[in-house]
């Protein structure tokens, strides 16, 4: 048995003003506050960090952004550094959301240089992964998570994984409706923590957790979470409403 403490993450997405925001998170915190077996974590836009973070503070909930620059700052217009988040409030940064790959030109380059300047800055990575649908379909899910995983953590150290997350997030799963089946997603976990193994060891490897995300809803929370590797879940559109995404975070009842 591990001892990985379940970790429910919602990521707001370019979803919520200020406001909106303070508003969902207080209601959060209230309806969650009874639990103390699972960590749930947000994600909300950057304008809305500095006000959700007095929201959250003394609480359990703990605060990411969902994206951030390598360089600490400079000359580099519309973008945020670790040290504006952790000012903010933040204590994780999402990494390499397949968005973020998509629109937005992230690589695994990108990815592994923004997740050295994280763990130099003391905040904790959520880095993101997973296949296309198409990538799925020609049978390349394994070789597409194999070369995520091994240029994006591109020369971590044993002592790096301690704080990193990782999130499996099949791209024709996100915003679909379609989730991967419990079956798949141990599959994918158990094949990540292989890989993990392999490079890092088996004791830093079971430590690592490793969330599932795309659709995930409260009609199918529990039977993912009763897989043996997966530890947590990334929720986007069902984590816009307290209520249903304090319906996640109670999965266990
Ligand atoms: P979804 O998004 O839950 O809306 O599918 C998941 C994610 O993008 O993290």
């Amino acid at each position: 048995m591990t001892s990985r403490k379940p970790l429910i993450a919602g990521n707001w997405k370019m979803h919520k003003t200020g406001p909106e925001a303070v508003e969902s998170s207080r209601q959060l915190v209230k309806l969650t506050a009874a639990v103390d077996q699972v960590d749930v974590m947000i994600a909300p836009p950057f304008t809305a960090l500095a006000q959700v973070a007095e929201v959250l503070r003394g609480t359990r909930i703990m605060l990411a952004a969902q994206n951030m620059h390598w360089e600490t700052r400079g000359a580099f217009t519309g973008e945020i550094s670790s040290e504006m988040l952790i000012s903010a409030g933040c204590t994780h940064v999402i990494l390499g959301h397949s968005e973020r790959r998509q629109f937005f030109g992230e690589t695994d380059q990108t990815v592994n240089l923004k997740l050295k300047a994280a763990l130099a800055a003391g905040l904790r990575p959520v880095v993101c992964i997973g296949e296309s649908e198409s990538e799925r379909e020609e049978g390349k899910t394994f070789s597409v998570l194999d070369k995520q995983v091994q240029n994006g953590l591109k020369g971590l150290l044993s002592d790096d994984l301690k704080e990193l997350i990782l999130a499996y997030e099949p791209v024709w799963a996100i915003g679909t409706g379609k989730t991967a089946s419990s079956q798949q997603a141990q599959e994918v976990h158990a094949y990540l923590r292989g890989q993990l193994a392999e490079t890092y060891g088996r004791a830093i490897a079971d430590k690592v957790r490793i969330l599932y995300g795309g659709s995930v809803k409260p009609s199918n929370v529990a039977e993912l979470m009763a897989m043996d590797d997966v530890d947590g879940a990334l929720v986007g559109g069902a984590s816009l409403d307290p209520e249903t995404f304090s319906k996640l975070v109670h999965y266990q009842n």
